[in-house]
């Protein structure tokens, strides 16, 4: 914790009470309010934690007025260009990037671990074959405690290295065994030589009967669609991640709680919710409507892939998204496609409407990364899980600062009780 040498006071009901404020190293400045109901026997109200600072933490930072995104310390669209998802993924869980050696040792580990129990292929044919693979992922990944009982043991940082290990190596495994039991294909098994965006390609769309080549355009673009979702602060999932955490539940309930709360439309499911947005929405003439609609107060439609909690200018990973994205259409030839085309209205039309700029919507990651996933073979379902294998080591980082804390506690917010007050049961025939 910084030092202090300000304090904010409060002042109510005769009441005077002084909090400390701390700076940190960029950003806002934080009230310490953990006094206030010892002292002043009040709790703080802020659902959806729009102005509350839950946890410490030196990993990841959003200047959401700026449009910066920072991974311990450095710039995304550097990292976008420069390094490798498996690089960031070493920066994220151990805040420096990796000399030669380290980077070496650490591909190695994550590669070592990328086939899963083959006990768990049957446990996947439990599951129905049209299952979404997200509902597929959330199970297999809880199930992961089942499997490797020896790195379940919170208090051992050893083990807590092998489940991170593991978990940021089996996630490409499960995500793609998760994609081609919905196919009724044939599971593919990793294979250690290809590194590991390619082999989440292979994973994917090989088929034992004939050869695949991974193209290496396709997969640079997957590491950085990886790279691009790593890790996001303190966003729903991770804060999910963590609160499951602060329990001391097992790294792998952890993160099945983690792609649970992925999953929603308004966070991780956006990506899938967008592109069928954009397919429903059909052609370019009919943009106007639904635009309308998402102005319209009593309409609940959103315009998917659009607005941010925090970015309120634009979104840097969009901004990278957006070349790939270029790259990766131009590579197969796609020009002409009809989505395409809505969403490029689409974008040039909200970015210019007055709405959308008085409330600062601009489109999100999720605008872009749905069409390059469309582009590259994925069906909408596989958006999210894709999201969730990359973010992966975003949750496990943060899992990890939070265990290493001196004083962590169990995540317990209060409420603002309006329910009846006490009262008499009264017997079923009195009613
Ligand atoms: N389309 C139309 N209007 C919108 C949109 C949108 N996509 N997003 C926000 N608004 C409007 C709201 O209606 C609200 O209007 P009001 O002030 O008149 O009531 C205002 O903008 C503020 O919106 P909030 O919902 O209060 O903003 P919040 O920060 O809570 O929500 C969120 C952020 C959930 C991302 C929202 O913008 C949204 O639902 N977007 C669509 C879903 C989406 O793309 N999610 C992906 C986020 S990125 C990620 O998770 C990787």
């Amino acid at each position: 914790m910084p030092e202090s040498n300000r304090t904010a006071t409060l002042t109510f009901d005769n009441k005077s009470i002084e909090m400390p404020i701390y700076s940190p190293s960029v950003g806002p400045d934080v009230i310490d309010i953990r006094k206030l109901y010892a002292q002043g026997d009040v709790f703080t109200f802020d659902p959806g934690f729009t102005s509350t600072a839950a946890c410490e933490s030196s990993i990841t930072y959003i200047d959401g007025d700026k449009g910066e995104l920072l991974y311990r310390g450095y710039p995304i669209e550097q990292l976008a260009e420069k390094s490798t998802y498996l690089e960031s993924c070493f920066l994220l869980l151990y805040g420096e990037l990796p000399t030669t050696t380290q980077l070496r040792d650490f591909v190695h580990r994550v590669t070592r671990h990328t086939m899963v129990h083959e006990q768990m292929h049957y446990f996947f044919r439990g599951f129905r074959r049209d299952a979404h693979p997200m509902a597929t992922l959330v199970g297999v990944v809880g199930a992961m405690s089942a499997f490797y009982h020896d790195s379940l043991d919170i208090n051992d940082p050893w083990q807590r290295e092998v489940a991170a290990i593991r978990l940021i190596a089996k996630l490409p495994t499960l995500a793609a065994m998760a994609y081609k039991y919905s196919l009724g294909q044939p599971f593919v098994y990793p294979r250690n030589d290809l590194d590991y965006a390619s082999n989440f390609l292979h994973m994917c769309f090989s088929v034992p009967a004939e050869p695949y080549q991974v193209n290496p355009v396709l997969a640079k673009a997957m590491d950085r669609i990886f790279l691009l979702h790593a890790d996001h602060e303190q966003n729903a999932s991770t804060s999910t991640v963590r609160l499951a955490g602060s329990s001391g539940a097992n790294p792998f309930a952890c993160i099945a709680a983690g792609i649970a709360c992925l999953w929603g439309p308004a966070h991780g499911g956006a990506n899938q919710a967008c592109l069928e947005m954009l397919r429903e929405i059909g052609t370019v003439d009919r943009i106007p409507e639904y635009i309308a609609r998402a102005k319209d107060k009593n309409d609940s439609f959103r315009l998917m892939g659009f607005g941010h909690r925090v970015y309120k200018n634009f979104d840097p990973r969009a901004k990278v998204m957006k070349e790939s994205a270029d790259e990766v259409l131009d590579l197969l030839g796609i020009h002409n496609n009809e989505t395409l085309k809505v969403a490029k209205e689409l974008e040039r039309i909200a970015l210019e409407d007055p709405y959308f700029i008085e409330k600062k919507l601009y489109p999100n990651v999720d605008f872009y990364s749905g069409i390059i996933l469309e582009a590259m073979g994925f069906p909408t379902s596989m958006f999210t899980p894709i999201f969730a294998l990359s973010r992966t080591v975003g949750w496990i980082s943060q899992w990890k600062e939070m265990l290493g804390e001196k004083d962590q506690k169990i995540g317990r917010p209060r409420q603002l009780y309006v329910g009846p007050t006490k009262r008499d049961y009264t017997d079923i025939a009195g009613r």
